[in-house]
């Protein structure tokens, strides 16, 4: 370091993923080696700010499509770590990958969730395309009503969440997650709704149906108040990431026994919704969801675990007690 400015050449050619992707960071680099290279380091200068001059020399990589790390396979750095803070050396490379093109990530989850919102209504009315002539007029249950209220709530919630409580960390996630997250949200969409909204439904009784509807609505408003106090650890325009614990809300006390409770409430009101309208494709999404929750929830615990060294032993990833 030695207060003087550090020098990085670019030693590859970019390309998705090619190994050789990767920046030296000589410190004694000649004048010659930085005109070839064209970047010049300070040791305070932020991954943030290595991202900008990287794209400076290559137009196409926009800061937010690159990864850097240190180890080919390795972790990819935070915006704010430093060049120092990394105890980079001369001769250290960065590896810079290519994420691909871009979408804003609010952007995917308003797309991904309006699907399912406006596919469930559709299918509620009944199409002829779907249930042939003569389906709208079929008198429907009023468990098919409430079916279609906790759908609505739910998706509408989320979108609600996705505008105004959500403080996320990234602006953008690669373009193929649009395509991946919509399949998987509007296909089960469709699936659930066509058997739910089915002329032939058969629903089950008043006690299973009233009892899961306010299983159902518990767990939305518990969901609901996790996303409140996740938002709240998070000052607006940044990303700092704290250890959560429960506030005053009492549904926040989940956070006592797992470190996502808003996954565990989001599979709580799945459950309830597969019991009440007693669907099979209902079912096979709570468990679809329950599982892809599951890798998520047992990466965050152990993320906690390392990063803050009081993190109470006891709680678990997802499921109180278990898992
Ligand atoms: N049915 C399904 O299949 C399914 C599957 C997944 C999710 N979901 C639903 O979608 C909701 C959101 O999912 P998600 O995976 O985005 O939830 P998440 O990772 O828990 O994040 C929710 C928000 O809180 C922020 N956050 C999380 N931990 C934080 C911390 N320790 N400090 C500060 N901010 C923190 C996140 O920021 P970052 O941007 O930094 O992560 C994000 O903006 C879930 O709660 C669930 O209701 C449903």
């Amino acid at each position: 370091m030695r207060g003087v400015k550090e020098r990085i050449t670019a030693r590859r050619t970019y390309g998705r993923g090619a190994p050789g992707n990767c920046f030296a960071w000589p410190p004694t680099a000649t004048v010659a080696e930085t005109e070839q290279s064209g970047i010049a380091l300070a040791p305070t200068t932020s991954v943030r700010e290595l991202k900008k001059r990287v794209h400076g020399l290559k137009k196409s990589l926009h800061p937010d499509r690159q990864a850097l790390r240190l180890e080919l396979k390795g972790r990819t750095l935070k915006e704010d770590e430093s060049l120092k803070s990394l105890g980079l050396k001369s001769g250290s490379k960065l590896y810079v990958k290519d994420l691909g093109p871009q979408i804003g990530w609010k952007t995917v989850f308003l797309v991904e969730y309006a699907g399912p919102l406006l596919l469930y209504l559709c299918m509620y009315r009944r199409p002829w395309l779907f249930y042939g002539e003569g389906a709208s007029s079929v008198p429907i249950h009023h468990a098919v009503h409430i079916a279609a209220g906790c759908w609505t709530l739910h998706y509408a919630k989320r979108l609600l969440e996705t505008l105004f409580v959500h403080r996320f960390s990234h602006a953008t996630m690669p373009i193929f997650n649009l395509f991946k997250n919509c399949s998987y949200y509007w296909l089960f969409t469709l699936y659930i709704a066509y058997h739910i909204n089915h002329p032939l439904f058969t629903a089950p009784g008043s006690i299973q149906v009233y009892g899961s509807l306010t299983a159902f609505l518990l767990c939305e408003l518990g969901n609901l108040s996790i996303h409140i106090a996740l938002r709240n650890l998070r000052p607006p325009g940044t990303t700092v990431r704290k250890m959560p614990v429960a506030t005053l809300n009492p549904f926040t006390s989940l956070f006592n026994l797992v470190s996502c409770p808003n996954y565990t409430y989001e599979f709580g009101s799945w459950l309830a919704f597969s019991v009440m309208t007693q669907c099979l494709p209902a079912g096979l999404f709570a468990l679809a969801g329950m599982y892809q929750m599951t890798i998520w929830a047992l990466g965050k615990h152990r993320a906690y675990k390392k990063e803050f060294l009081s993190y109470p032993r006891s709680r678990k990833a997802i499921v109180p007690f278990l898992l």
